[in-house]
């Protein structure tokens, strides 16, 4: 969809921003703020506050920022005295009830109330100080809060509304108003996730980080740039340290979402399960070794295994870590045999992708829009915050929904999206997505949709079945179907989320892109790791190398690895622990059941110690630097390969610094415009993986070291009510 722009003014500043934006959101655009308390960027205006307040040429009286939209022709002053003397009154009404700690508060120099204070020169509330005394809320692992600072405007309120996780509401009336959870329970007992988005609302210090008091000043941390790699969604962050030690960890985009393990899980890097040393197998226990020790075992293995050496490289890796990590198998241990966990979870969906869009067909979801869909077609796939699974794209899909999209949810269960009020469940039985989908797309059809690939097109409606069959095949009745083919037809800017639960399979995958190319709507195949699809282009794929370029020689994949290989080599978290192999190498961050399992354990960094690049199931690449320094002696996955290279072949090695160059020159490949691939419309033995099980898997050893783990486990029963 194509943003109209439209020419107005602010404070005499002509501009030039997208129309119907409100005007605290158009004005940040160009640089200038509206001082604002109820807002949240991008949300609608609720005018509780009246902070933002502004005047508009032509209108006789102040207008509240936050509800107003952007028009041509605009002008709009931020700075009148009227508008001055609204906005000292509001504040200095709202400090009569706010202990003027600022001397102490963690929150000085990111306090909005502070900022507003000092601005308009308010020391002291003309006001009579009022206080309430209630007790400190302290009492969830994470985050406290503490209502005596609360200034009533509703943020948290709302952004835990609008996600969906509906925790926190206002309880009782006019002043004595107090911000709380249904009953007055402790956030551990209620639904809360901890993700912290109220945190990151709230103005002020009522809502805060558990651990912040005594921990610096906003101008006492340093912040760094980073990335959290612990699902597919790859949030980026911003994280804060004070005396070299992280104090917090915040979202970098306004109004984003992170979830508890990217905002909490720091704790995990210090944690007594990390792998500070190589670990050999020493009369079957693993004992610690030197690098030097560990190379040569490493090396002796490889060379000794030559072509029948495997390698796996985790979708967690950076660019970087995975391009050394293929030229290691591919130009110095001579093996073909390189693979990643995605090829086995998504890997019906990897073919299908590449047959439908060509070999870069990957990279699709760089062209979906998720965050202006109107339509959100779920199949296979269950997003959920109350699950701890790709919490951030249920946030995502949620946010759409709010905002009026429609969710068309395909799957076996009644997922928790499938409780929105603008979702439409079909409930099919295990394995009959390719006839469902049929019988979708001919519905559709009836309802008279054309595309551009009418030869295409043909072929595939000799493919489908009629709406009854498709109805008797999948268990979804023949008026639910209709109706998911009315909206689906309907929407101006569909999105088709393939998870999986169907990506593992080709069929259905096939059948999924088909539905998706009706409309030429967007295509996002869900990858549960922050760079599965960066893992994949930089060539550790068993056919393919850098850029989708077909491999030379095509190897095994990740799951023929399993057993049968002279020396197999696994970098990163991976969800499985059933290999077999002479020896097992084992490259991770902390120790888990595969650590356990292998020959030889080489430590990497993890988290917030890495850098370089990834490009996350959105398709977006992020850069990102170190923000933490390496632990004990574990090192970067490119350094390590390095390493392994010049002990296999000193005329072969590769050097780690080369590595970031050889990795720009990587293509992106061609992304084709798409083509029908009809198939057949049947039953077929049902497919699906879990994905929070598969995400639980791979982050094992991260979790396991983290509080947020223990959180999860206790309230597991709570969040699934
Ligand atoms: S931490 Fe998240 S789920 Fe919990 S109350 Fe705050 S916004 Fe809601
Ligand atoms: S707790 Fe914070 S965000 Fe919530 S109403 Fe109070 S000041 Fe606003
Ligand atoms: S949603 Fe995923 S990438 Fe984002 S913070 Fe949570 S675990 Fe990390
Ligand atoms: S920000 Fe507009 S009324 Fe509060």
């Amino acid at each position: 969809m194509t943003i109209k722009m439209v020419n107005m003014e602010f404070d005499g500043k002509a501009v030039s921003v997208p129309e119907g934006m409100t005007l605290v959101d158009a004005a940040a655009t160009v640089g200038i703020h509206i001082p604002n308390l109820c807002h949240i960027k991008e949300l609608r205006g609720v005018g509780a506050c009246r902070m933002c307040m502004v005047e508009i040429e032509g209108m006789k009286t102040p207008v509240t920022g936050c509800t107003t939209r952007t028009k041509e022709g605009m002008k709009v002053q931020t700075k009148t005295p009227k508008v001055e003397e609204i906005r000292k009154f509001v504040t200095d009404l709202v400090l009569s009830f706010h202990p003027l700690d600022c001397m102490t508060c963690p929150k000085a120099g990111d306090c909005d109330l502070q900022r507003y204070a000092a601005d308009l020169s308010i020391r002291e509330s003309s006001f009579g100080r009022k206080s309430f005394n209630y007790e400190l809320n302290d009492k969830s692992p994470f985050i406290t809060i503490d209502n005596n600072y609360c200034t009533l405007c509703g943020r948290c309120v709302r952004v835990c509304k609008e996600q969906g996780t509906n925790v926190l509401d206002f309880m009782g009336r006019g002043i004595t108003t107090k911000v709380s959870t249904a009953q007055d329970k402790p956030l551990h007992e209620s639904g809360c996730t901890f993700c912290g988005s109220c945190v990151e609302a709230c103005p002020v210090n009522t809502i805060m980080e558990r651990d912040r008091w005594q921990h610096g000043r906003e101008w006492d941390l340093e912040k760094h740039e980073s990335v959290c790699t612990a699902c597919g969604s790859g949030c980026s962050v911003i994280v804060s340290k004070k005396d070299g030690r992280i104090v917090k960890v915040n979202t970098k985009e306004s109004n984003g979402y992170i979830c508890a393990i990217g905002r909490f899980g720091f704790d995990s890097l210090g944690s007594g399960n990390r792998i500070t040393k190589p670990m050999k197998r020493q009369d079957g226990k693993l004992v610690t070794t030197t690098w030097e020790e560990a190379l040569k075992i490493a090396a002796d293995a490889l060379k000794k295994a030559g072509a029948n050496a495997g390698f796996i490289a985790s979708g967690s890796l950076t660019n970087e870590e995975a391009f050394a990590f293929q030229k290691l198998a591919r130009d110095v241990a001579g093996s073909a045999n390189i693979d990643t966990p995605a090829s086995s979870y998504a890997g019906g969906a990897i073919s299908a992708l590449r047959a439908a869009y060509g070999d870069a067909g990957i990279a699709v979801a760089s062209k979906a829009n998720l965050s202006a869909a109107d339509c959100v077609v779920v199949i296979g796939a269950d997003p959920s915050q109350k699950q701890q699974s790709l919490q951030e794209i249920d946030v995502m899909i949620r946010r759409r929904a709010q905002a009026g999209a429609k969710v068309i949810v395909v799957s076996t269960e009644k997922t928790d999206l499938a409780h929105h009020q603008n979702a439409i469940l079909l409930q099919l039985e295990a394995g009959t997505d390719t006839a469902l989908l049929a019988g979708v797309m001919s519905a559709a059809l009836a309802e008279g949709l054309t595309t551009a690939d009418t030869k295409g097109l043909d072929a595939l409606r000799k493919a489908l079945v009629s709406v009854d069959r498709a109805s008797s095949t999948s268990g979804v009745s023949v008026e639910q179907i209709m109706t998911a083919a009315k909206t689906y037809v309907a929407a101006k800017q569909p999105v088709v989320v393939l998870g999986t639960g169907i990506s593992a399979n080709e069929e259905a995958s096939l059948q999924a892109l088909n539905l998706a190319l009706l409309k030429n709507a967007g295509v996002m195949p869900l990858m549960l790791e922050a760079n599965a699809l960066g893992v994949m282009q930089m060539g550790c794929l068993s056919a393919m190398g850098p850029g989708y370029a077909k491999a030379k020689q095509a190897g095994k994949s990740y799951s023929e690895m399993k057993s049968g290989m002279k020396a197999l080599y696994i970098a990163g978290n991976v969800p499985d622990t059933d290999f077999k192999a002479d020896v097992l190498i084992v490259q991770a961050s902390h120790t888990n059941a595969l650590t356990q399992k292998a020959d030889l354990v080489l430590p990497m960094t993890a988290l917030f110690e890495k850098h370089g690049t990834i490009v996350n199931t959105y398709g977006t690449e992020k850069v990102f630097a170190q923000a933490q320094p390496a632990t004990a002696e574990s090192k970067d996955g490119v350094e390590i390969a390095a390493e392994v290279s010049a002990a296999v072949s000193k005329t072969k090695a590769f050097k780690a610094k080369d590595i970031a160059a050889l990795v720009k020159k990587v293509k992106t490949g061609k992304l084709g415009a798409g083509t029908f691939k009809p198939v057949k419309a049947a039953a077929a033995k049902p497919y699906g993986m879990s994905t929070t099980v598969l995400l639980l898997a791979m982050n094992q050893g991260l979790l396991s070291g983290s509080a947020v783990l223990k959180v999860i486990e206790v309230k597991q029963p709570i969040l699934q009510k």
